[in-house]
């Protein structure tokens, strides 16, 4: 299915209705898929097999998000996720995907301290574990950090709106810039980080309405989760759409599969299987 970034196939743009392109994605296939008016299908991968999956299907973009933390690792908060899990998981990703954008979160506080730090994380993110791109939460507090690593060639995709690593500023999950005062922050955040050079802009869990405006004013593909229709992607976490993960169900997660229920269901019947000696058979056996 992959093909180099810049072979030809059977089309070179992208028009309008046009819903899947074989060719590797870039951030330039993005941005023409904004103006394109082709929507944009991403979604979270924490391990190989689950990348393989993703991208087998002709998602888009492939997220490698610090949610690893709730999903993988049984915490929660995204707080305490390190370089060294991303990195982990990162690699794990890379190796699964062929087509997708690989983009890697940077985890709290791999880019806060200072723009230097910031570099030489987002910088092994792409040369330790293989990302393509890499994402952070915040607007004008991180714009100048977002310009300097830009500047090295490293794309950027932003984060506004529900920024969970900031979930002890906030104290809540809710919607966020429900009044006027935080939505006003919020377009001039999605400016700044334009200005300064992302590809991309999350946006999480914000009024539709607001979600529309901002990715209207602005030249970038914004991606939304929980912040509806009008955005020109949809990103959600891979394990609750497929119905994994079930403590965590908001209205915004569609759920596509009853996964849980289903391996539970194997599980428990290889277990049966196992004690009545009926696994192995003869024919499962040497
Ligand atoms: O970590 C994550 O999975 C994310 C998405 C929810 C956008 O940041």
């Amino acid at each position: 299915m992959s093909q180099h970034p810049d072979s030809d196939s059977s089309s070179d743009s992208f028009s309008e209705g046009e819903a899947f392109d074989v060719r590797k994605v870039t951030t330039n296939r993005l941005k023409e898929m904004k103006t394109a008016g082709v929507p944009i299908a991403a979604l979270t991968a924490y391990d190989y097999t689950m990348a393989q999956l993703v991208d087998a299907a002709g998602v888009d973009v492939i997220l490698v998000g610090d949610s690893v933390s709730t999903v993988m690792q049984g915490l929660e908060t995204t707080v305490t996720v390190t370089m060294e899990h991303m990195l982990y998981h990162t690699t794990l990703v890379r190796r699964g995907v062929e087509r997708a954008l690989v983009v890697a979160d940077l985890p709290f506080m791999s880019y806060q301290v200072s723009a230097d730090e910031a570099l030489r994380n987002a910088g092994r993110m792409v040369k330790e574990a293989g990302a393509e791109a890499v994402k952070l939460e915040g607007g004008r507090v991180v714009a100048d950090t977002v310009r300097r690593i830009v500047d090295i060639g490293i794309p950027v995709m932003g984060h506004l709106g529900l920024t969970p690593q900031s979930i002890h500023k906030f104290g809540t999950y809710q919607v966020r810039a429900r009044d006027e005062e935080e939505a006003d922050e919020l377009r001039r955040d999605a400016q700044r980080l334009e200005e300064a050079g992302v590809f991309s802009i999350v946006l999480e869990k914000v009024p539709a309405a607001l979600a529309a405006e901002v990715t209207k004013s602005v030249s970038v593909p914004v991606i939304g989760i929980g912040a509806g229709g009008g955005c020109d992607g949809q990103i959600l976490v891979s394990h609750d759409m497929l119905g994994i993960c079930t403590r965590f169900n908001p209205r915004f997660v569609r759920v596509y599969a009853n996964l849980a229920k289903d391996m539970q269901a194997a599980f428990e019947h290889y277990a049966r299987d196992v004690r009545a000696s009926e696994f192995p058979s003869v024919d499962e056996s040497y």
